[in-house]
């Protein structure tokens, strides 16, 4: 009741074309007050008491992702040669050096059977001694050769210009084989599936993601809430003001139903503005925009058998309708199965990271195609964003636990 009388206080002052700031102050006072008393397990609003420095990428994470060239001459004539030797007429394109890969792009000649050579990918990897892929995608055969164990580091996606100039919420991703950074905005991926085999890479995926975002915001524009059941992985962020850690099942339940009730709480604040989006709000209300609350669960079958058939519920609900409002998931999960990942889960998370799973079904749960097998391990991905139809290959940034500890202590110097 309360709450509703708020509301029509506040287009009573909008209306009679009070200050628009009072009509403003009104209904962020009226609207935090409910939201303490309904949604306990959310963080309450943060206020900046003096202007918040965001740490340096270059002092505090380790940069400089460099790679040799190796024997590529030798590999290339080696294809070449398979392909003549099974008539299968077609010429190298272009040859692409990442790395951890080489990628060798082939041009089919006109008529010349596309899956025949596909079909030879045995017989290249016997001729390359190494477990080659091969997948046709836009008119060219991609044969990708593992070279090295080189890491890409965090530190030279978040020093990039692209990253630096964004005002998105932008998360590095990858890099790709021809050395080109990939990067998401939360407002665009919507909500992120993230599979992947035990040691493939989702938790230094999800560092990545986490980091990104506390590199470029404050506790004012986003809250981070991370479900961790290992309770190891993320306790580094435990004492930040923009994050939320949880380790107990019990914690997290409570914490996916109090967003449910926020995001319904936001939806009224929308409507009650004439506002159709939390942009929009964010639009009309610049000095007192809606924050975004990102949710990272990183293991979600465990949430799903200790956590009940709840859990799917909220789970659900949040994926269908929270975008609008401005309430993000990235959900990983070691189980690309259709038991953990259910169809009303995978249906609403339109972007996903596939890193190396054990077989083809889970890559077709994981992603929706075959290839996720095939994958090295470590970071090395397949990246669909949401509304993509192929996916990129990309290796995953890594980062040390000493970047971490560094961008935390920067971090805590604002608190
Ligand atoms: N992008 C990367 N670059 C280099 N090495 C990586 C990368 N990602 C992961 N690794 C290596 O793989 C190890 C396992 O990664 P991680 O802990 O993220 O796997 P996981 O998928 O979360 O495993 P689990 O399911 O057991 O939690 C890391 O300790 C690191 O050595
Ligand atoms: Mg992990």
């Amino acid at each position: 009741m309360r709450k509703k009388s708020v509301f029509i206080n506040c287009m009573e002052a909008l209306t009679a074309n009070r200050k628009h700031s009072e009509a403003r102050t009104l209904l962020n006072a009226g609207l935090k007050e409910s939201a303490e008393r309904q949604t306990a397990a959310t963080a309450p609003a943060y206020e900046l008491t003096k202007p918040y420095i965001f740490p340096a990428v270059d002092g505090n994470m380790t940069y400089h992702t460099s790679w040799g060239s190796h024997g590529v001459k030798n590999e290339a004539e080696t294809i070449l040669s398979v392909l003549n030797s099974f008539r299968l007429r077609s010429t190298l394109a272009k040859i692409n050096q990442g790395p951890r890969l080489t990628q060798y792009v082939i041009e089919p000649a006109p008529g010349t059977q596309v899956q025949a050579i596909l079909r030879h990918e045995k017989e290249f990897q016997a001729a390359l001694h190494c477990n080659a892929s091969l997948r046709f995608d836009n008119g060219y055969v991609y044969i990708e050769v593992p070279t090295g164990t080189e890491t890409v580091f965090l530190g030279d996606m978040l020093i990039d210009n692209e990253f630096q100039s964004s005002d998105g919420f932008t998360m590095a991703i990858g890099m790709a084989v021809d050395g080109s950074k990939h990067y998401i905005d939360i407002a665009k991926a919507c909500h992120i599936l993230i599979s992947g085999m035990t040691g493939s890479g989702k938790s230094i995926v999800l560092h990545n993601l986490i980091l990104s975002l506390l590199m470029k915001k404050d506790p004012v524009q986003m809250h981070l809430y991370i479900i961790d059941p290992k309770a190891t992985e993320f306790e580094y962020y435990k004492n930040l003001a923009a994050c939320t850690v949880v380790s107990e099942v019990n914690g997290a339940v409570e914490l996916l139903k109090s967003l449910c009730i926020e995001m319904d709480r936001r939806y009224s604040v929308l409507a009650s503005t004439g506002c159709r989006d939390i942009d929009s709000y964010n639009a009309k209300f610049a000095d007192a925009p809606m924050r975004r609350d990102i949710v990272f669960i990183d293991e979600l079958s465990d949430l799903m058998s200790m956590g009940g058939k709840s859990v799917e519920g909220h789970i659900v609900r949040i994926a269908q309708k929270a975008r609008a409002c401005g309430i993000h998931l990235v959900i990983a999960t070691q189980y690309p199965v259709a038991k953990v990942v259910t169809g009303l889960i995978k249906a609403n998370m339109p972007t996903k990271i596939c890193l190396r799973v054990g077989t083809v079904t889970n890559s077709m749960v994981a992603l929706d195609m075959a290839g996720g097998e095939k994958l090295m391990g470590h970071g090395d991905m397949l990246f669909l964003p949401n509304g993509s139809l192929s996916p990129v290959r990309l290796q995953g940034g890594f980062v040390s636990e000493t970047a971490i500890n560094n961008v935390v202590a920067g971090l805590m110097k604002n608190q």
